[in-house]
């Protein structure tokens, strides 16, 4: 019976915290875009199915974007995904940063490190097919 007891306190706990955690401002952000990549069509098809959700102030940001605590590893992965790359600003890089940024694209794709591995089951339309992933590593080695 005591035992009881404490299970309903702490899942109690749990329920009040997670209900606190929710005021938490996020700030699910999408600013303008200011000169987008130009590249083939069939590129700009891959890199905006897998790629610009955490590459671009294009974000569609989910559902469970809205529900901490997840919203809070999504906001810092676009942060940060955005800090690193963003093909919404691209004309602002130089140009040798933009072949950089190019070339390391199609290198963290062909070691299948981008997009991150867990984005994938939930966005299906980003599980690259091999002619995808050939098409980005080649572009990628157009920028070397
Ligand atoms: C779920 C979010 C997400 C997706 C989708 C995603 N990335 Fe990233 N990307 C990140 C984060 C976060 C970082 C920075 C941290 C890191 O290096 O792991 C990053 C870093 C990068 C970098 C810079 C690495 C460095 O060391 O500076 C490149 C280039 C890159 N991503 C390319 C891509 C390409 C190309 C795609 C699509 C095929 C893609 N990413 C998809 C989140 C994402």
């Amino acid at each position: 019976m005591r035992c009881l007891k404490w299970l309903k306190i702490v899942s109690l706990s749990i329920g009040v915290l997670f209900i606190g955690i929710q005021f938490v401002p996020v700030q699910r952000t999408n600013p303008p875009i200011t000169g987008e990549i130009q590249a083939p069509e069939e590129v700009m098809h891959v890199l905006r199915k897998a790629c610009y959700d955490c590459h671009s102030n294009e974000t569609v940001w989910p559902w469970y974007a809205y529900i901490a605590p997840m919203s809070w590893t999504i906001e810092s992965d676009v942060k940060v995904g955005r800090g690193d790359l963003n093909f919404s600003e691209w004309s602002e890089y130089s140009p040798m940063k933009q072949d950089f940024k190019q070339a390391q694209s199609g290198e963290l794709v062909a070691a299948g490190e981008m997009p991150l591995w867990f984005y994938v089951p939930l966005h299906p339309e980003a599980d690259l097919s091999q002619e995808e992933i050939d098409l980005i590593v080649a572009w990628g080695k157009e920028a070397e």
